[in-house]
């Protein structure tokens, strides 16, 4: 070792000691990353940084085949020659749990018995709701169902139950959260996020991180999370994926940087950058928020992957490289550690030039090839690559599909309940009608089997439908069907009005066809107009309506908001999201979930529940068709007796606040209790009411519990004026449903650290 490189050493176990109070675990893995990166050669570190896909080192997938077969030529050239640390995907659709095991025992094998150094692979895919690469997987509702649970636990649970079915597979490392805000509804990777609000993604983001990494991320039931995509990649000016943000730094830090922060502290150790631009810049080529703001100012320990081919596209799409070799500069200049390349190896060869040529300082490379070890030491990859045999982890075992059932169930949100009309009776009949009424692909979405998820195929056929689930809770007798339309066009609507007929009550289940990423970009929010018209002409047949949607964003539904008698959101629910809707339209489940984002009223109507006073002045108004956090039961909760420890707060105090809530009604439930401030007056604009801390209780009827939450001191400041956070004195006020307490913040230091 130089004397450079042990002065680094003593000065990272210095920091790790002091800072972050090492364990003698920590240290020791410290000592092994340094060693292992002093045996390296400049090739073996450029090769760490590679990262291909798995088509690379197959033989080419014929169309039809249902898995994947490794190429040994190829793969050994990857592994031998271009020394690649990680392989990533699916290789076009899931492939089977022996098979996963297969491919990557034998890459490992490679890689660890081969290779100079025998330094493993970290394998990584997008199990973004289970492991949906995986045929027969638990496959959950997507993340923006999840987070209309407000429920820390079910994440948690959902995402231990990812883990381990992913590292039945030996793939220790997962391609999520996806912690951008969904704050743009036109966005197709809507569905990927955690809703409009930022403290609901950032907890539900650390419940699912905790969920994936345990507490010993290096157990074989648990692997590594993946934040992405850093950072404001949610929020294209136009809605179309992979499109120019413009976002200012203090919107920036305010809203789109604290889920990231959040999950760093929650030991997330790898993140995936934004695929577009913001203010002009591609993410990719941003050394201020990669190096500065990720690597310094949060103290990222981890490695930073690029997105698909992003690197390249620096050069080929947004033109601010002049070839591919200062695009792979620049990148790496900017703090990437590692290159999704994904399809050929000029990243190793390009960054071995620059390297070699001094214009990329081995410093940097040091870095990154640091952080990518560090966490394959911390996954516990070297002393064993593939957990063996005897531990394999559960894979979709009961338990796990009963947390996928409890997940569908509480992610279902009334919007709208007319007179009642659910529950319905189980002795009636009813027509299902619509284009989401007997498809499971509807229920999934994306990233589902293949990656748009729309190969209806592919789906598992002991799994239900709708259609399929009604008929199984009233009998096939009580059931009429006709599709009436298909996603953009009316089929044989004569027929579906003469059924109509003939029901008590019609079920018309609308909503998208799967997609994901930029194939999913639309143009208008609204439905498509023939499902519109399909659900206007069953209301005018007189019958109750009862709308069901499935749909990864919130498509506008004003033409037929008023003319249905009820109304029911699965977003895209997972795999038993059917039968967990027909539980809830037949009243075996009362309904809990709660809006994560606005349900627009417009195809314009972008306004955010946290909206700046301007934003409702004149004839300015946040109206959306149903707002961020509304969400019926079909019983009946009061709050009362709120109360706070403190009318009056100094600088750095916590704030206690509580309030009882009784199920009033007639039927068992639960109700997402949720807190939140306004700070009256502010030197730069305050959101009229933030969320600032929510929970969700299960109550019997008549029932009543006291629900205590503590804001810390931090939940009163914001981003100032300097693009910092502050907190100022003045006025608050505090809501928990419909009751308000005023306090006053008195005596602050201006600026927080
Ligand atoms: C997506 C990422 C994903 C990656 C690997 C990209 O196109 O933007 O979210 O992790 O592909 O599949």
């Amino acid at each position: 070792m130089n004397v450079l490189k042990t002065g680094f050493v003593i000065f990272t176990l210095f920091f790790l000691y002091s800072v972050s109070e090492a364990s003698d675990g920590e240290i020791v893995r410290e000592q092994k990353v340094e060693q292992l990166l002093s045996a390296m050669t400049l090739e073996e570190k450029v090769g760490q940084m590679t990262q291909v896909t798995l088509e690379v080192v197959s033989k080419p997938r014929a169309a039809d085949a249902l898995y994947n077969e490794l190429d040994p030529g190829k793969l050994r050239e990857a592994i031998l020659k271009y020394r690649v640390g990680s392989i990533l995907n699916c290789g076009g659709a899931a492939n089977s749990l022996s098979n996963w095991r297969e491919m990557i025992t034998a890459m490992q094998d490679i890689a660890v018995k081969e290779s100079r150094l025998h330094i493993p692979l970290i394998y990584g895919i997008d199990a973004i709701h289970g492991a949906n690469y995986t045929t027969g997987a638990t496959l959950f509702p997507q993340a923006i169902a999840m987070a209309a649970t407000r429920n820390r636990e079910l994440v948690r649970q959902g995402a231990a139950v990812t883990a381990s079915e992913m590292k039945a597979c030996a793939i220790p490392w997962d391609f999520n959260p996806v912690l951008d805000m969904g704050r743009q509804p036109l966005w197709p990777r809507l569905y990927e996020t955690l809703g409009e609000d930022t403290y609901l993604a950032a907890q539900l983001g650390r419940a699912y991180i905790e969920g994936i990494q345990g507490r010993d991320i290096s157990a074989s039931e648990h692997g590594a999370a993946c934040l992405k995509h850093y950072i404001g990649y949610s929020f294209p000016l136009s809605g179309q994926d992979r499109t120019p943000a413009w976002i200012p730094e203090r919107m920036m830090r305010e809203i789109f940087l604290p889920t990231f922060a959040e999950a760093v502290k929650a030991g997330a150790m790898t993140v995936m950058v934004n695929s577009a631009e913001v203010n002009g810049i591609p993410m990719h080529s941003n050394k201020y928020w990669l190096t500065d703001v990720l690597k310094g100012e949060l103290g990222f320990q981890g490695f930073i992957v690029s997105d698909w081919e992003d690197i390249k596209r620096l050069h080929t799409r947004d033109k601010v490289a002049e070839s591919p070799r200062e695009a792979v500069k620049m990148a790496v200049m900017a703090g990437l550690d590692m290159s999704m390349v994904p399809y050929d190896y000029s990243f190793y060869d390009l960054l071995l030039e620059l390297v070699q040529s001094r214009e990329v300082p081995l410093s940097r490379i040091d870095d990154a090839v640091r952080r990518i070890l560090r966490v394959k030491y911390q996954l516990g990859l070297f002393d064993n690559p593939v957990p063996g045999a005897d531990q394999v982890p559960e894979f979709a075992a009961a338990g796990h599909t009963k947390i996928n059932q409890d997940a569908a169930r509480e992610v279902i949100t009334l919007l709208k309940n007319e007179k009642s009309v659910l529950p319905l009776r189980k002795n009636i009949k009813v027509l299902v009608t619509g284009p989401t009424a007997d498809k499971l692909t509807v229920l999934n979405g994306g990233w589902t089997i293949t990656w748009q998820g729309n190969d209806e195929k592919l789906y598992p056929p002991e799994k239900q439908t709708l259609l399929e689930a009604i008929r199984a809770k009233i009998g096939e007798k009580q059931v009429l069907y006709e599709p009436g339309s298909s996603f953009e066009q009316l089929l044989n609507i004569k027929k579906t009005e003469a059924l109509a007929a003939k029901a008590d009550v019609i079920i018309v289940a609308l909503g998208e066809d799967a997609y994901c990423e930029t194939p999913g970009n639309i143009s208008d929010l609204s439905l498509p107009a023939a499902q519109l018209e399909l659900a206007k002409a069953m209301q005018k047949t007189g019958k109750p309506v009862v709308l069901v949607l499935f749909e990864g964003r919130p498509r506008v539904i004003r033409p037929v908001v008023d003319g249905s008698a009820a109304i029911v959101l699965g977003y895209l629910p997972g795999m038993e999201g059917a039968e967990a809707m027909a539980d809830v339209l037949f009243g075996d489940y009362n309904p809990g979930g709660k809006l994560p984002f606005s349900y627009p009223r417009t195809v314009n109507g972008f306004v955010t529940y946290d909206y700046k006073p301007i934003e409702f002045f004149d004839s300015n108004k946040y109206d959306p068709e149903f707002p961020f956090g509304h969400g019926l039961s079909y019983t009946s909760f009061e709050y009362t007796d709120l109360r706070v420890d403190k009318i009056t707060l100094s600088a750095g105090d916590e704030l206690r606040v509580s309030v009882t809530v009784k199920n009033t009604g007639q039927m068992a439930g639960q109700e997402a209790v949720e807190l939140y401030l306004t700070d009256t007056f502010g030197s730069v604009t305050r959101p009229v009411r933030q969320l600032k801390e929510f929970t969700k209780v299960s109550l019997e009827p008549g029932e009543s519990r006291p629900v205590v939450f503590t804001l810390p001191p931090a939940a009163f400041s914001f981003i100032g004026r300097e693009n910092k956070p502050v907190t100022e004195d003045g006025e608050f006020i505090i809501q928990i449903g419909p009751h308000q307490q005023t306090i006053h913040l008195i005596s602050t230091a201006t600026v927080n650290k």
